[in-house]
């Protein structure tokens, strides 16, 4: 049976690691050409030899930090000159900061926070929404996370991202009835706890030992409702359906892949 991805153009932000990892390996298994971005050289290096099985004309990493406007105008040139359109954008990078409350947060960390998560997030939409305006149709899905919708323990010190991924699923929404007129979806999936870098280095802190940090870890999964965390590859399968035509009706939708979380 043929994918409908096959041969199709799919741009990852945040693609060298975790959950856009996961959706790149789903979308080259399953026939796409990718366009990986990230602002970590080495771990595109390290995504790029982990399918090197795809060659170069299937996949492209591009270095780029999403919250520079050039460089988010350079991994879209990039795409183009490449493979010449972007049908699929997984608009996903994002940072967590230091952990800070509202009493004591710092303002650089909030401009870099929302720098990433909101800037970075809205001149992808931009960009890539104005291409695909151009093709006539495309899909967008933006991660946003369950921390957008709700507060977090007050300890847990997640105000300034909280408040970034508030803005990622406002500005979904926003996307979604902009640009239904060029026949471009967008949705946004909100996970829950996922086992991946961005959520360890979240209870990593001064003179905590690795052994502490597993052993907290451990204790927040198997507080959630289903006794453990997702796997990326769990959460870019919802992904996976809001890019594919079996959801060709679904657009502003904010998806919870929270295993219960907010239930
Ligand atoms: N891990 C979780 O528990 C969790 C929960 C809810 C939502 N999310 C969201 O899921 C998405 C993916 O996170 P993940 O858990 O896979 O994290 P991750 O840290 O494994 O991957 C994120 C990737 O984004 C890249 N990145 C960060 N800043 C960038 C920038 N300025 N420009 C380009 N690339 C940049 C990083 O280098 C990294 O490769 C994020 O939007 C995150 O907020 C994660």
């Amino acid at each position: 049976m043929t994918s409908p991805f096959d041969g199709q153009v799919a741009v990852i932000t945040g693609g060298a690691s975790g959950v856009g990892l996961a959706r790149a390996g789903q979308l080259l298994r399953a026939g796409a050409r990718v366009v990986l971005v990230d602002r970590d050289a080495a771990a595109l290096d390290r995504a790029q030899s982990t399918h090197a099985a795809f060659g170069s004309e299937r996949l492209l990493p591009v270095q780029a930090d999403v919250a520079r406007k050039s460089d988010v105008q350079g991994y879209v040139a990039a795409a183009l000159e490449r493979f010449g359109r972007i049908d699929l954008f997984h608009n996903n990078a994002a940072i967590v900061g230091p952990q800070a409350s509202l009493l004591d947060f710092r303002e650089d960390d909030f401009h870099r926070v929302f720098g990433v998560n909101v800037l970075g997030m809205m001149l992808g939409l931009q960009a890539v929404g104005t291409v695909m305006r151009a093709q006539g149709g495309g899909v967008i899905v933006n991660t946003a996370s369950v921390s957008g919708q709700r507060s977090s323990r007050p300890d847990a010190g997640l105000a300034i991202y909280g408040a970034s991924k508030a803005a990622v699923i406002r500005a979904t929404q926003q996307a979604a009835l902009e640009f239904a007129p060029y026949r471009i979806r967008v949705n946004a999936i909100c996970p829950g706890p996922i086992d991946t870098p961005l959520l360890r280095s979240t209870f990593r802190a001064e003179g905590r030992s690795e052994d502490e940090v597993e052993s907290l870890l451990k204790q927040h999964f198997s507080k959630q409702p289903l006794g453990r965390a997702a796997s990326a590859e769990e959460v870019a399968d919802v992904a996976y359906w809001l890019l594919g035509p079996t959801s060709s009706f679904v657009t502003g939708a904010i998806h919870n892949v929270d295993g219960g979380m907010t239930a």
